[in-house]
């Protein structure tokens, strides 16, 4: 059966769900100016993914790697919150969420590795020290984060550029042009041991964070939300299904079809910045919401 696109029907299954999650993915923070990966402008349409986002292509030319993972720190560091995200990091307060479904509980697991969750729910709640919530989950990991290629420590690092042999060189690869070749001793290195630094992210060919704990989200879940995400790289595109396996509800929000829609009992074609807000606070400021209650 198609899936649904009554919104009124949506909210009667959005208001008795006791377990919600959302899957989201690069779409998510498009509206904020971060590049997609496969759509029009995505960065594996200009850029070979198996050159750049492997461990192998890290060990071959860390230098090149680099450079492409400073260019995508200054630009998500350069893009603010947008309101798909806003209306997502309102969940992650209770008494909002109870606006919505009494004593129900929220995950959001992204894909994302721009920071850009945690920064909306800092925005909102007005706390710009306001740690990760166990909650949110960036199954993908972060940009912002290194790891030690040879202590193994990893720690969030926020500098810009990150290291300074790096600055400038975000304008060489936006532009495809021949960049430098950085020598090793110049890129990140960390200040416990000198090792040399990798970006934080999960790249191809390596496990995502948190999949047990995924799983069981999944399987408890009577809704999940799939949000701007291509859902063909697995293991995010398999969350959906095993929500629909256990009973649940899945509601996709993206501009055009995905695979995702065979799963879904609703779909929502267009800007997620637009129909996530009005799905979830039916247009209506939650705060509003909080007073007429
Ligand atoms: N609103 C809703 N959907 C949108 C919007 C928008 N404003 N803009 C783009 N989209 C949709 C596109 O239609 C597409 O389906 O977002 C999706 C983006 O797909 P991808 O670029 O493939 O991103 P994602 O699904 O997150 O990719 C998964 O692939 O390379 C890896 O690790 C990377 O986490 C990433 C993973």
């Amino acid at each position: 059966m198609a899936p649904s696109t009554d919104m009124s029907r949506f909210h009667q299954t959005l208001h008795k769900s006791k377990h919600i999650i959302c899957v989201a993915g690069a779409g998510l923070s498009a509206a904020s100016g971060v590049p997609t990966f496969r759509g029009a402008g995505g960065l594996w349409r200009s850029y070979n993914a198996l050159d750049l986002a492997t461990p192998q292509s890290f060990a071959k030319d860390p230098s090149r790697v680099w450079q492409f993972y400073h260019m995508r720190r200054e630009k998500a560091c350069s893009c603010p919150p947008n309101p798909a995200q806003m209306a997502l990091a309102k969940l992650f307060v209770p008494d909002l969420l109870s606006t919505l479904s009494p004593g129900a509980t929220f995950t959001l697991i992204t894909q994302n590795v721009d920071g850009l969750s945690l920064r909306a729910l800092r925005d909102l709640t007005a706390n710009p020290q306001l740690e990760c919530p166990p909650n949110l989950i960036e199954m993908h990991g972060r940009l912002f984060d290194t790891i030690c290629t040879a202590c193994g420590e990893e720690r969030e690092n926020l500098d810009s550029p990150i290291a300074p042999a790096l600055a400038g060189t975000e304008g060489i690869v936006e532009a495809q042009e021949d960049e430098p070749d950085i020598p090793l001793e110049l890129l990140p290195r960390c200040g416990q041991c000198g090792g040399l630094l990798r970006p934080g992210v999960v790249w191809f060919g390596e496990v995502p964070k948190r999949l047990e704990e995924i799983d069981v989200l999944a399987k408890e879940a009577d809704l999940c939300l799939v949000v701007g995400t291509s859902a063909i790289v697995y293991p995010a595109a398999g969350i959906a299904d095993t929500v629909r396996q256990e009973g649940g509800k899945v509601a996709v929000f993206n501009l055009e079809g995905t695979p995702a829609d065979k799963r879904a009992n609703f779909r929502f074609l267009g800007p997620c910045e637009e129909t996530l807000p009005k799905a979830l606070f039916g247009g209506l400021e939650p705060e509003m919401m909080l007073q007429e209650g």
